[in-house]
């Protein structure tokens, strides 16, 4: 494991898009699993400034994403589908049916989860997961629980998620109490993963994801079993 530990968000962010265009200069069919939340959100302007400065070429790119709201459809502003359309693929020449997000508001879900990694199968695995990390240790919304799950799944939000997330929404209230996420197989099945995250506040979980031991309870620390896995962090 690589732990990058950078000055400030900026520079963070200047990493992450570089390791990410490296692997789109290098494949440029390149499947990509992306992530929502505030820390990608830098890489994603960078990555947009090299794709308009003709860095980079996001046209022959597929991504998927690791999770999305139940109950939220991609007209919502506050649904992941949305937020990667606003924040990236509307910015970039990535071809938009080659973007995948779980559907949260499939009528069956379960269908959805399995198609999901039928995709992803299909598709030839991820080339780089691109992940941030919840203050209770999930990545995608695996969240703590006493065994991890391989495959894409519904699951329960936990409290601290849910408070975590409702700065993005009106009320507490608003935020979702269920999500589909991409499992364990899908991440660590990724050839390549890439984990940013910034703020004090995070510290002490990466620690006891990377330094502590591997347990389902910090869903995370499997990332210690991955063989190529880069972590960027800053305290700013
Ligand atoms: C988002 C996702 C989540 C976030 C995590 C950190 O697609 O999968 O695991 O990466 O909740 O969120 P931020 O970056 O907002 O601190």
């Amino acid at each position: 494991m690589k732990f990058i530990t950078v000055e400030n968000y900026d520079k963070l962010s200047r990493i992450s898009a570089n390791i990410i265009a490296a692997q789109i200069i290098s494949k440029p069919n390149s499947i990509l699993g992306l992530a929502t939340g505030s820390s990608p959100v830098g890489t994603y302007k960078k990555l947009i400034e090299y794709n308009k400065n003709g860095d980079i070429d996001f046209s022959n790119i597929t991504s998927v994403n690791l999770d999305e709201y139940v109950g939220l459809d991609g007209t919502n502003d506050q649904s992941y589908r949305y937020f990667m359309n606003d924040n990236l693929f509307s910015h970039v020449n990535i071809d938009i049916s080659k973007t995948n997000v779980p559907n949260g508001c499939a009528e069956n879900p379960e269908k959805e989860c399995a198609n999901y990694d039928k995709l992803i199968e299909e598709l030839g695995g991820i080339d780089l997961q691109l992940l941030g990390i919840g203050l209770d240790g999930h990545i995608g919304f695996n969240e703590p629980d006493n065994c991890f799950t391989k495959e894409t799944h519904m699951v329960t939000l936990d409290p601290s998620t849910i408070e975590a997330n409702a700065r993005f929404f009106a009320s507490k209230d608003d935020v979702p109490t269920k999500a589909l996420t991409m499992g364990m197989g899908g991440i660590m099945g990724a050839k390549k993963v890439l984990l940013i995250a910034n703020g004090k506040n995070k510290k002490e979980i990466l620690e006891k994801a990377f330094y502590g031991p591997i347990t389902p309870e910090v869903p995370a620390s499997i990332l210690q079993l991955h063989p190529d896995v880069t972590v960027v962090y800053s305290e700013n």
